[in-house]
């Protein structure tokens, strides 16, 4: 494949998410059956951080990276942070995310940001959670590495951002389909590093299905 330009590269991805429905299974390019395993496997995860005391990730406030309609918002962050923020480079999905999460919880959605995460900058020592989810691949190395660098610097005392995204068994695997790149995972340890943060915790997602990638999950601070 010919490399891209990072903007041809941007466009295409936008252009592929403008089509895809607004559903769960269009989050998960067909595989919405995954949901509920990606989703308990995530809240034991990050329930090792969170809790009262000395060193304990807060509850005040998220961020879903990537958002989409809000499948992770819905299920994951908002049973257990006061606000969640959501950012997704397509309207469309955003539109969707109040129906999608209901009425009365969509109320604790602080923001919606329209935003391609390469451009988005979160607000200083906002955040207790960042959460990532497959979303890294569709950014460029250089745009990767500022965009942690930026979350880094978003998050409260004690906080978190966490990748959880599939991983290449070796170097990086472009997908024309919907323009992006799967990284093998010391390649994502590699720029976690260059953005200057830690990995405090890291697993593998287990009972997902043989034939897809599979998806590791990286705690940071
Ligand atoms: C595979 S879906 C995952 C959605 C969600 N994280 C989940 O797991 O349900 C990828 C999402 O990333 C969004 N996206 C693609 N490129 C992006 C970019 N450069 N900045 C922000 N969001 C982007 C798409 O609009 C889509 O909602």
């Amino acid at each position: 494949m010919e490399t891209p330009t990072p903007q041809s590269f941007y466009t295409q991805a936008e252009d592929y998410w403008r089509d895809v429905p607004p559903t769960v299974d269009g989050m998960l390019g067909g595989y919405g059956s995954i949901s509920n395993v990606d989703l308990n496997g995530s809240k034991m995860f990050l329930q090792k951080f969170l809790g009262e005391g000395e060193g304990k990730t807060g509850t005040g406030c998220a961020l879903d990276c990537g958002a989409g309609i809000g499948r992770i918002t819905k299920r994951l962050l908002l049973p257990l942070f006061s606000t969640v923020d959501m950012v997704d480079v397509t309207r469309e999905f955003l539109d969707q995310a109040p129906a999608y999460l209901g009425p009365e919880v969509a109320q604790r959605v602080g923001h919606y940001f329209c935003q391609g995460l390469q451009d988005f900058v979160p607000e200083p020592g906002r955040y207790d959670v960042i959460w990532v989810q497959w979303v890294i691949g569709h950014l460029t190395d250089e745009h990767l590495v500022a965009f942690l660098r930026r979350c880094g610097s978003a998050l409260r005392p004690n906080g978190l951002v966490v990748i959880k995204d599939n991983v290449a068994f070796e170097g990086v695997v472009p997908d024309e389909t919907d323009s992006s790149v799967c990284r093998d995972l010391d390649i994502v340890r590699t720029l976690v590093r260059e953005a200057g943060l830690r990995i405090v915790h890291e697993e593998q997602q287990t009972d997902f299905p043989k034939e897809i990638y599979q998806v590791h999950t990286l705690a940071l601070r």
